[in-house]
């Protein structure tokens, strides 16, 4: 079979109804309350997991779960021990996300199964289709684990190491949830069996509905370095103690907040972006001066240098607001990943597969952090974006069209074929 036909065979349209109906179950899957709430390593995000191999296992797919809690699902190629082309998003959510980010892609992944198992036609290469566990750094800080993890680079220490708003570290929850952190270096993928993975994903942003866009085809992905950022003032009445006696942990926690929007908008910062996104304050009540508060500091940036000088920045100037104020200061490191620029010949291959279904398309860059930033440690990664409605995401109202995303899985399934056919034609 020529590279063309093998793409043309594989790609036949995808229908939203599919799609429409798994975004409602792993929608149903949340805790209660608005929007959904699906965190990482809970039992939930497993139930999750389960709907998943479901899926899988029902179009005769291999289907496992890995010691970091990935699920893996295998379609055979006919060429034997043929390396794999992948692809798939994660399940977890921020707390009151929306229905879209990670499942959209997930729901791809199933979906480019059911196509390719439906049509007959059969792929030289192994096609791999991965829901990935504990993306959103949302819970413990540290972004997607999973595939982290698939990338080797997680090891059980650093595991010990993060803990979530109760103090449960990721190593607890995991276990909780029948995963075995102690063994997670056996999650990891070896780069000699892949040929490329490419993610779909709402786009998180309004470049696409702008542009008025239906694929997009990413260039880059932003990296973040994300603080937790404790201060310790004196607590007292706040009747009793007079404005020049004050030692007050919130009144420095807001300079720091103004500063962390003051030098992300100035002239050396084009592009930076930064967000004290959780401020805890204790102990929490009107008649007492806050003695004690806990925020997070999330630095994005494409340019991987000035978002780790940013930080630092961040932090001695943080002390310096600190010291005037007689308020004590502890910064940790909870979350640290490199920007990462996408391979152009797999790019390339997109855009094709986007040109090729008449779709109008454009390149464009993450802001978001993403699986496949890890991924491509491994191998060669690709991403597809769909447009985000307003742009609005991690919120409850967050909506990508189920056509779209539809589309978005046509332009996939093609460039997963043209993939499949130039390592056949090489092979
Ligand atoms: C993932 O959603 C991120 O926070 O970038
Ligand atoms: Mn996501
Ligand atoms: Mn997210």
């Amino acid at each position: 079979m020529t590279g063309t036909r093998a793409t043309s065979e594989a790609a036949r349209p995808i229908g939203a109804g599919h799609i429409e109906k798994l975004i409602d179950e792993f929608a149903a899957l949340s805790e209660p309350g608005t929007g959904v709430t699906r965190l990482g390593y809970s039992a939930l995000e497993r139930e999750a997991h389960a709907v998943f191999a479901r899926e899988l296992s029902a179009l005769g797919l291999t289907v496992w779960t890995d010691t970091a809690g990935n699920t893996v699902a295998e379609l055979p190629g006919r060429v034997e021990g043929a390396p794999a082309i992948g692809t798939g998003s994660h399940l977890d959510s921020v707390p009151q996300a929306g229905r879209f980010d990670g499942i959209a892609g997930v729901c791809a992944a199933i979906e480019a199964a059911r196509a390719v198992v439906s049509s007959g036609w059969r792929p030289r290469a192994t096609w791999r289709f991965v829901a990935f566990a504990a993306e959103e750094g949302a819970r413990f800080g540290q972004a997607c684990n999973g595939s982290r993890a698939a990338a080797g680079i997680v090891s059980p220490p650093q595991l010990d190491a993060l803990a979530d708003a109760h103090g449960v570290t990721m190593t607890e929850a995991m276990r909780a949830v029948g995963l075995e952190p102690g063994r997670i270096a056996e999650s990891r993928w070896n780069s000699e069996e892949w040929l490329a993975f490419i993610e779909l994903h709402i786009e998180q942003g309004t470049v696409l509905e702008a542009s008025d866009t239906v694929i997009g085809v990413v260039d880059a992905i932003s990296g973040s370095t994300r603080l937790l950022v404790r201060l310790d003032g004196v607590a007292s009445h706040t009747g009793g103690t007079p404005m020049h006696q004050r030692q007050d942990a919130l009144v420095a926690a807001a300079e720091c907040v103004l500063l962390c929007e003051r030098v992300a908008t100035d002239a050396t910062h084009h592009g930076t972006r930064v967000t004290v996104g959780r401020l805890d304050v204790h102990p929490g009540s009107i008649t007492t001066i806050p003695g004690r508060v806990a925020f997070t500091i999330d630095v994005r940036d494409f340019d991987s240098a000035r978002q780790r000088r940013t930080a630092h920045l961040l932090d001695d100037r943080f002390r310096q607001i600190c010291a005037e104020r007689g308020v004590g200061i502890d910064t940790t490191i909870i979350g640290d990943t490199s920007p990462v620029i996408l391979p152009v010949d797999l790019v390339d291959t997109i855009v094709r597969a986007a040109r090729d279904l008449d779709l109008p398309y454009r390149l464009l860059s993450s802001g978001a952090s993403h699986d496949s930033q890890q991924i491509s440690r491994i191998t060669r990664t690709g991403m597809i974006f769909v447009p985000s409605v307003g742009g609005l995401s991690h919120v409850p109202e967050e909506t990508t069209s189920f056509a779209d995303i539809a589309r978005g899985t046509d332009v996939l399934v093609r460039a997963m074929a043209a993939v499949d056919a130039e390592w056949g034609a090489l092979a």
